[in-house]
């Protein structure tokens, strides 16, 4: 698939997908933070999309990776795939594009967070060289109640 999936900056005509993608994968109650309702107009409005990049197949966007610059250097990354479209190179082509854009930037250094049960980004993550940094014990609490580790992972640029 990565073949036909084209990466690039994400656009105003991306906003609505980006927030409706973000929302279907927040249903899964699995991977990203987020848990349903997930307000998508609110979400729709605020992608800073000179450092979002989408991953379009097919018309369609697919995939979405955010990088949250700080002022102090390094810049943290969020991301999240269309179901269907899972390991079939999506993410990586979006992780290239995103440390490509931060290194061009300036940036010395990326980070994330990953829910330790992830092993799908947690592979994505270390196929780059990012490494674990940090754990937090029972940090997030989920809708059901659960308290969820959460692991800090760092890549140096
Ligand atoms: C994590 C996620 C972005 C990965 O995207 P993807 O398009 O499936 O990733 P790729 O196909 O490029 O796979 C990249 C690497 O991830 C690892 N990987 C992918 N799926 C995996 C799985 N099921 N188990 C273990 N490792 C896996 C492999 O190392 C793979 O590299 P390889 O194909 O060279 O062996 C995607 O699964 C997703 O969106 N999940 C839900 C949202 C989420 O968890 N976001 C990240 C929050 S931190």
């Amino acid at each position: 698939m990565s073949g036909l999936v084209k990466v690039r900056l994400a656009e105003e005509a991306d906003r609505l997908p980006m927030a409706l993608l973000f929302a279907a994968v927040a249903e899964e109650r699995d991977g990203i933070a987020a848990e349903p309702p997930v307000d998508v107009e609110r979400w729709a409005a605020r992608w800073e999309l000179d450092r979002t990049f989408v991953a379009v197949t097919a018309g369609e966007v697919v995939g979405v990776i955010v990088v949250i610059e700080s002022a102090f250097g390094f810049g943290e990354i969020a991301m999240f795939v269309a179901a269907r479209c899972r390991g079939r190179g999506v993410g990586t082509a979006l992780v290239e594009r995103a440390i490509a854009w931060a290194k061009a930037r300036g940036l010395h250094k990326l980070t994330l967070s990953v829910f330790p049960h992830n092993e799908a980004a947690i592979g994505l993550y270390r196929k780059f060289g990012f490494v674990e940094e940090g754990r937090h014990p029972k940090h997030m609490r989920r809708a059901t109640g659960e308290l969820w580790d959460l692991i800090d992972m760092g890549l140096l640029l």
